[in-house]
């Protein structure tokens, strides 16, 4: 999968992708992400990317111009199946959301700044725009490389344990359940006795039992049907 992000501070992107899961992805060749300086791409000699509002009002909108030149030049090297603006008016995201994503082969993510994008973009380029929570961030960056981060490690190959994606909480509706490592004893707290049972069918039974109690507790909204 190839994943494209434009950005108005590419240095916020740096640190994300340079370590641990995410770098190796990269490494392995089965990701790659590609950061966009939006200011590589204004024909404004101040490296202008942002003009006041027409109609007036406090803050800065990000111009058409250089958002169109970037995505023009990277579609002109190949197909993408989304353009994505990450914006807090945008569809929530979910793990139902990164799973259907982490089936792409090309996307680009566009991230906001200041007021947000010209409104052109968003009806010319963009094909899909999300949010990743009812709160505003300064810019979209790190909702960006919270996107990318969810959808990367669902893609085969990327988590060595293939399994630990499939036990993730949301994964199934349900929150994961809570786990322990050694030592089975802290300071008189013991680890449950079933999970040092060596009974594996019913850890796992336990396992689920705990997911289910945790999940009605804690969000029951997640449950099928519920939502
Ligand atoms: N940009 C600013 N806030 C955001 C949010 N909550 N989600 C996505 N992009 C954003």
């Amino acid at each position: 999968m190839r994943i494209d992000i434009i950005s108005a501070v590419p240095s916020l992107l740096e640190s994300p992708f340079a370590d641990s899961i995410l770098q190796r992805a990269q490494t392995k060749g089965i990701v790659s992400v590609n950061i966009h300086d939006l200011r590589d791409y204004t024909t404004n000699k101040h490296r202008k990317i942002d003009d006041y509002a027409f109609g007036g009002g406090a803050g800065m909108v990000m111009t058409i111009q250089p958002i169109a030149a970037c995505i023009d030049k990277l579609k002109r090297e190949r197909e993408y199946d989304e353009v994505i603006y990450m914006t807090p008016d945008g569809e929530k995201l979910t793990q139902s959301v990164s799973n259907q994503m982490s089936s792409l082969k090309n996307i680009i993510i566009l991230c906001g700044h200041y007021k947000g994008v010209d409104q052109r973009v968003r009806d010319l380029f963009v094909t899909k725009e999300i949010t990743i929570g009812d709160y505003v961030l300064s810019g979209g960056e790190l909702a960006a490389a919270v996107l990318a981060d969810s959808i990367i490690r669902l893609i085969p190959g990327v988590l060595n344990d293939e399994t630990s994606a499939l036990t993730d909480s949301f994964q199934d509706d349900l929150l994961a359940p809570p786990v322990y490592t050694r030592p089975a004893e802290y300071e008189g707290h013991k680890v449950p006795d079933i999970l040092l049972s060596g009974d594996q069918n019913k850890i796992e039974a336990w396992r689920m039992d705990q997911a289910e109690k945790r999940t009605l507790e804690r969000r029951p909204d997640i449950i099928k049907g519920e939502e």
